[in-house]
C-alpha cells in the first residue's frame, strides 16, 4: 500500500493532521494500534483552548462540539478556604474555553475521516520505520495476524509517548528531557451534578484537587495521590472524603457527590524530545511532549503541532516548497517549551510537595496570592490557559 502521508497513531494528533491535509488534497492513511471502539471511549482530559475550537470550527468539525461542549469564561483558584475567580476572557480580549471530552473530539474526526473515505487501519500495530532519511520512508505495521508495510513521501509520528517513531531517531540524533514529580492525579468520573460553574483548582495543605465537568450528569474531579497508588486500594467514601477536605471553604461550599463510574491514577511527568524532526519523520502530540495536566494543554498543544505539520507539507506538495518543512521542529518546540514553562508553573504553583516545613507552601500561597490580586499577573495566566500565543 501507498500514500503521500503515513500517519502512525489515531489519537487527536494523526486524526487532525489527516483530516487537515485532507481539506488541502493530500492523501495520508492512518495506522492505530488501538480499536475504534476503545479510542472513542477512552477517558482522557477535556479542555480545548480557544486555538483548538476555532480550527475544528473552521474545518467543519465543531458542531457537536458546539452543541454538547460547555463555554467557560473563567476559572478559579482556590486556597486557604476561599476561591478567587481568574475572568479568563475578560483578561484576553474574549478568548475562551470550551469543556468537550477528548475522546469526543476523537469520535467526531473519526467521523468526518471515514465519511470522506479515509483509510483508519485499526487494531494495527505499528512494529517499526523503515528508510525515513530517504524519499520513501515505510511504516511496517501488523494487522489480522499478518505484516504490512505502508510507503509514503513522509511519516507523522503521532504514536504517542510509547510509540515506535521517536525511538526511530537514532538516539545520538535527539536529546530528551525528563521531569518526574513525585505525585500523581487520581482521577474520578462521578455521576453529579455540577458543583461548579467553572473549574476550581485549589491547594490545600493535604495536596491539590481539581473540580472539572463533562456534561449536567457527569463530573471529572482530580485529587493529588501517590504516583504508586492502585486507583482501587481507595474506597470512595475516602475519595470523597479527600475531595472534600481539599475544596472546602470558609462559606460553605458543596462539592455534590454521586456514584464513582470510574477511577484511575496517573503519574505526572514533564517530558521533551529535541528535535522533533528527522530525515521525512515529523513528530507530533505525546510522541514528541508530555505537558503536566495542570495547565490543560496536552491536546491542545497536540493540535497546535499537527496544524503546523499540515501548513508545511501543503507547501511542499502545492509549490515544492521545504522552508516550513525545514522550520518545523524549532517553529514547534518554541511553542512546547513555553506550554512546558505554564504547565510547570501551575503544577509547582498548586500541589504539595511536602519536602520541607512549610516553606515552599508559603511560597504557593504567596504566588496564589499574587496571582490572584494582581492584573497583570491574573493576565499571563490567562494568556497563557486560553492558549494566546505570541510565536506565529
Ligand atoms: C479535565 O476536565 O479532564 C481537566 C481539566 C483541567 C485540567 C486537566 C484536566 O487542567
Amino acid at each position: 500500500m501507498d500514500t503521500q502521508v503515513g500517519i502512525v497513531g489515531g489519537g487527536p494528533a494523526g486524526l487532525m493532521l489527516s483530516h487537515l491535509l485532507h481539506l488541502q488534497g493530500i492523501e495520508s492513511v492512518i495506522v492505530e494500534a488501538r480499536s475504534r471502539e476503545r479510542l472513542e471511549t477512552e477517558v482522557r482530559a477535556g479542555v480545548l483552548e480557544q486555538n483548538t475550537v476555532d480550527l475544528l470550527r473552521e474545518t467543519g468539525v465543531g458542531d457537536r462540539m458546539d452543541r454538547e461542549g460547555a463555554v467557560h469564561h473563567g476559572i478559579e483558584l482556590r486556597f486557604d478556604g476561599q476561591g478567587h475567580r481568574i475572568p479568563l476572557s475578560d483578561l484576553t480580549g474574549g478568548c475562551e474555553i470550551v469543556l468537550y471530552g477528548q475522546h469526543e473530539v476523537v469520535k467526531d474526526l473519526i467521523g468526518t475521516r471515514l465519511d470522506a473515505g479515509a483509510r483508519i487501519v485499526f487494531e494495527a500495530e505499528a512494529v517499526g520505520l523503515r528508510d525515513i532519511e530517504s524519499r520513501k520512508p515505510t511504516i511496517r505495521y501488523r494487522h489480522d495476524g499478518e505484516d504490512h508495510e505502508l510507503r509514503c513521501d513522509f511519516v507523522a509520528g503521532c504514536d504517542g509517548y510509547h510509540g515506535v517513531s521517536r525511538p526511530s531517531i537514532p538516539a545520538e540524533e535527539r536529546t530528551e528531557y525528563d521531569q518526574k514529580y513525585p505525585f500523581g492525579w487520581f482521577g474520578i468520573l462521578a455521576e453529579a451534578s455540577p458543583s461548579s460553574d467553572e473549574l476550581i483548582y485549589t491547594l490545600h495543605e493535604r495536596g491539590f484537587a481539581l473540580i472539572s465537568t463533562r456534561s449536567a450528569k457527569v463530573q471529572r474531579m482530580y485529587f493529588q495521590c501517590d504516583p504508586n497508588d492502585d486507583a482501587e486500594s481507595w474506597s470512595d467514601e475516602q475519595i470523597w472524603e479527600e475531595l472534600q477536605t481539599r475544596t472546602e471553604t470558609h462559606d460553605g461550599f458543596t462539592l455534590n457527590e454521586g456514584p464513582i463510574i470510574e477511577k484511575s491514577v496517573v503519574g505526572m511527568r514533564s517530558f521533551a524530545v529535541e528535535p522533533m524532526q528527522y530525515g521525512r519523520l515529523y513528530l507530533a502530540g505525546d510522541a514528541a511532549h508530555i505537558v503536566t495536566p495542570t495547565g490543560a494543554k496536552g491536546m491542545n498543544l497536540a493540535v497546535r503541532d499537527v496544524s503546523t505539520l499540515a501548513q508545511a507539507l501543503t507547501a511542499w506538495y502545492e509549490k515544492g516548497q521545504t522552508k516550513l518543512l525545514d522550520d518545523y521542529s524549532n517553529t514547534c518546540l518554541k511553542r512546547v517549551w513555553k506550554t512546558q514553562r505554564f504547565s510547570w508553573w501551575m503544577t509547582s504553583m498548586l500541589h504539595s510537595f511536602h519536602d520541607d516545613e512549610g516553606f515552599q507552601h508559603n511560597l504557593q500561597l504567596a504566588e496564589l496570592d499574587y496571582v490572584t490580586s494582581s492584573q497583570a499577573a491574573a493576565t499571563s495566566l490567562a494568556e497563557n490557559y486560553v492558549g494566546m500565543v505570541f510565536d506565529e
